[in-house]
């Protein structure tokens, strides 16, 4: 095999893998979901620059938050409950609120993530990491 039928088998080899592991996700109009915070009628597009955004925020990956179908586990199961999609879902309550009492930004939270519109978002606190609260911090001082 030459370089370049190498490369190209690594390439193909890579994109089978990769919808070995998510098969894409159909538009919400589509099917039924289970949408819990996000409204029902969301867009993909929408939907999509969410959960993408998420995943910089947090530096997860879709297969961190969601898990593989229990009848194929060649394909994603979306919509199934998880604990990480829970925690996701009370973090969205969270900046939702907060940012409602303390900062004075109304509305609905898709449309407020969406056009950047929060003082304190996922990133504000994760800044790429899935657990902020281990991240380097300034010691508290001991008391005198
Ligand atoms: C940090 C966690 C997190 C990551 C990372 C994440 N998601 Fe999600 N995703 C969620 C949560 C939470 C919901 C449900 C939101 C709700 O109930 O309002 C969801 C919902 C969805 C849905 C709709 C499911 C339904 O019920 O119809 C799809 C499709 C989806 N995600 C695809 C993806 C894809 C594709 C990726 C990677 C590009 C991804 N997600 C990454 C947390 C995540
Ligand atoms: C005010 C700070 C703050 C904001 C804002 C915030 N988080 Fe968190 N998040 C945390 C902390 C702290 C933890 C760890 C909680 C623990 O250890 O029990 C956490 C945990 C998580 C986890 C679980 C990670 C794990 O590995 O267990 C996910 C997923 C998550 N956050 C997603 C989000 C998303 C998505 C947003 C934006 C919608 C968000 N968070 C906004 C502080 C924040």
């Amino acid at each position: 095999m030459n370089t370049k039928t190498t490369v190209m088998a690594a390439i193909g080899g890579m994109l089978i893998l990769g919808t070995f592991a998510f098969s894409p996700a159909p538009p919400p109009s589509e099917r039924e979901n289970n949408l819990k915070f996000l409204p029902k009628d969301i867009s993909h597009d929408d939907l999509m620059n969410v959960m993408h955004s998420f995943e910089a925020a947090t530096g997860m990956n879709c297969g961190d938050c969601h898990t593989h179908s229990t009848t194929d586990p060649n394909k994603m199961d979306w919509a199934a409950d998880t604990k990480h999609k829970q925690t996701t879902i009370d973090m969205m309550k969270m900046v939702q609120d907060l940012n409602k009492q303390y900062f004075g930004v109304d509305g609905d939270f898709k449309t407020n993530y969406l056009q950047s519109q929060y003082k304190v978002s996922c990133s504000t606190c994760h800044n790429g990491h899935d657990q902020p609260n281990s991240m380097v911090t300034i010691p508290i001082p001991e008391k005198r």
